[in-house]
C-alpha cells in the first residue's frame, strides 16, 4: 500500500515528493489525523492501481480526501496527457485488430549486421526449397556486404549507423520492421544477427512461429543493478519503475506488434532520452529495455517472455559463450535444441533464478529455433551438422 501511494504522491515533472510530512498542524484533533490519510490511501489503493495491465488509471477526487490537501504540497493529479491519450487509442485499436490474412504468409528475417553475413551459406541450406516464405533484410550498418549466396542479393535497406548500447540500435530495429512491413505477406518479424545459425529446418521453425500467436520477445523484471537499476525517474509519468523489464534485444514478433512498434513515439521518445549509457550515474541500453517494457505495458499476454535465439551467459563474462569451429559438435547443438526451460537471473545479490517451461499455444515446448554466438570459422562445421541433424523434420 505505502508504495502504491508513494507512487501515485508523484509530479507531472517526475520528482517524486516526501511520502510523509513531519511537521503536522496542531490544531487539527489527533483522530482526523490519523483515519482520513488511511482511508485515503485505502481508497487510493482500491481504485487506483488496477491489476497489472494496460488500464487506464484515473484518480477519482474524493471530498473524503480534501483534508489531505492541506498538509500536502499541490498534487498534479494523474491526467494523461494528450500524447498519452492519443498513443492509447492508436494501440487499443491495433490490438483489437484481426490479424491479416493472405495466401503465402511470409517470415521476413531481419539481419542486423555491421557488414558481412558469415553464414549465408548456412542459411541457403535452411531457405533451401522453401521459396515463398520468407523473405530478407539486411541492416549493414559499417560496409556492404559481400554476399555469398544469392538469395542475399539486393536485400540490404538504407541503413543508418549502429553505436553499441546506443538508441541507434533501437533505431536500426525500427528500419528494418518498417522496410518488412510494407509487404503484406510478412507476418512474423525476426530479429537474427550476423552470428545468429538456424537450429532447426525451415519447416519446423516456419510452423514454431506461424501456428502461435504468441510474439517471442524476452521479457523479466530484475530488480538488480541491471534491471530496474537502470530504470530513470524521467521515465515518469508514463513509465513507472514497476513496469520497467528486461530482455535480450533478439526477437520474433507478429505484424500486429511490429504495427505498434512502428506506431509508437511516446514510449520510445522516453527510452531515447531517458535509457542511455551514463545517464543519471548509470548505464542503460535502450536495446535490452525499450521493447520489453513497452510489449509488458500494452500486451503482457501477448509475449512469451522468452526469446526464441539461444545465447550462454553462465561464463558471467562481458560476452557471452561464442562458439569456433572445434566447440560445434553433434552434441553442442542437441544441449541446446533439448532446452525446454527459460531461465532468468536477477542482477543482485540474491541472484534469483527463475526457471519457466517454454509453453507453445498451451504445451511444454523446446525454446530455441536460433542460437549465437558462432565465429565465421564455424560455418564448415555448422553446414555439415545442419544436414546430418535434418532427420529433425517432424514438427511435433
Ligand atoms: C509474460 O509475463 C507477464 C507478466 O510479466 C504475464 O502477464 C504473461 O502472461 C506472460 N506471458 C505468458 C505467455 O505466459
Ligand atoms: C571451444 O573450444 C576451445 C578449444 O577446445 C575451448 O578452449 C573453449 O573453451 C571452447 N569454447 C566453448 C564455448 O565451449
Ligand atoms: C551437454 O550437456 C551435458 C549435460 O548438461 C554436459 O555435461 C555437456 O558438457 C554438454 N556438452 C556441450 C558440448 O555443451
Ligand atoms: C491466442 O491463442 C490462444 C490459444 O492458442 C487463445 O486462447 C488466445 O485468445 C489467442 N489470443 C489472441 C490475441 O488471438
Ligand atoms: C493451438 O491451440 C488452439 C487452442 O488451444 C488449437 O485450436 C490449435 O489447434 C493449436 N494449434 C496447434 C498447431 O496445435
Amino acid at each position: 500500500m505505502t508504495t502504491h501511494l508513494s507512487k501515485q504522491l508523484s509530479t507531472g515533472n517526475g520528482h517524486t515528493v516526501p511520502k510523509q510530512r513531519h511537521r503536522l498542524p496542531s490544531r487539527r484533533p489527533l483522530w482526523i489525523i490519523v483515519l482520513v490519510p488511511l482511508l485515503c490511501v485505502l481508497f487510493i489503493g482500491a481504485h487506483v492501481y488496477p491489476p497489472h495491465g494496460y488500464k487506464p488509471c484515473y484518480l477519482f477526487s474524493s471530498n473524503v480526501c480534501a483534508p489531505l490537501k492541506d498538509w500536502l504540497p499541490p498534487l498534479s493529479i494523474r491526467q494523461f496527457t494528450d500524447d498519452e491519450l492519443n498513443s492509447h487509442a492508436i494501440i487499443k485499436d491495433i490490438l483489437s485488430m484481426q490479424p491479416v490474412s493472405s495466401k503465402t504468409p511470409k517470415i521476413a528475417f531481419m539481419f542486423l549486421t555491421p557488414g558481412f553475413l558469415p553464414f549465408e551459406k548456412l542459411w541457403e541450406k535452411f531457405f533451401q526449397g522453401n521459396e515463398g516464405k520468407f523473405s530478407i533484410y539486411v541492416h549493414a550498418s559499417r560496409e556492404k556486404p559481400i554476399h555469398t549466396s544469392h538469395l542475399f542479393f539486393g536485400s540490404e535497406i538504407h541503413s543508418g549507423q549502429v553505436t553499441w548500447g546506443q538508441i541507434s540500435m533501437v533505431d536500426a530495429e525500427r528500419r528494418l520492421l518498417a522496410n518488412a512491413f510494407q509487404d503484406y505477406d510478412n507476418h512474423r518479424f525476426l530479429l537474427l544477427s550476423d552470428s545468429c545459425v538456424p537450429l532447426h529446418n525451415f519447416d519446423y521453425t516456419y510452423r514454431y512461429l506461424m501456428e502461435t500467436n504468441m510474439s517471442f520477445v524476452d521479457c523479466f523484471e530484475d530488480p538488480g543493478p541491471l534491471g530496474s537499476g537502470r530504470y530513470s525517474q524521467h521515465m515518469m509519468p508514463e513509465i513507472e519503475k514497476a513496469d520497467f523489464r528486461k530482455g535480450s534485444q533478439w526477437f520474433s514478433i507478429k505484424r500486429q506488434h511490429a504495427l505498434l512498434i512502428l506506431a509508437d513515439h511516446l514510449y520510445y521518445t522516453k527510452f531515447k532520452l531517458y535509457c542511455k549509457p551514463n545517464i543519471d550515474g548509470h548505464n542503460c541500453y535502450a536495446d535490452e529495455h525499450y521493447l520489453p517494457t513497452f510489449l509488458h505495458m500494452v500486451d503482457p499476454s501477448g509475449i512469451a517472455n522468452w526469446s526464441i535465439t539461444h545465447v550462454d551467459w553462465s561464463e558471467q563474462k562481458w560476452h557471452p559463450k561464442s562458439y569456433m569451429a572445434q566447440n560445434v559438435t553433434f552434441e553442442l547443438i542437441k544441449n541446446i535444441t533439448s532446452i525446454d526451460e527459460s531461465i532468468h537471473v536477477t542482477s543482485d545479490k540474491k541472484k534469483e533464478v527463475t526457471r519457466k517451461h517454454c509453453m507453445w499455444n498451451g504445451t511444454k515446448r523446446q525454446c530455441y529455433l536460433f542460437a549465437r554466438k558462432f565465429l565465421p570459422d564455424a560455418l564448415q562445421s555448422l553446414t555439415d551438422l545442419f544436414s546430418e541433424l535434418h532427420g529433425i523434420k517432424h514438427f511435433i
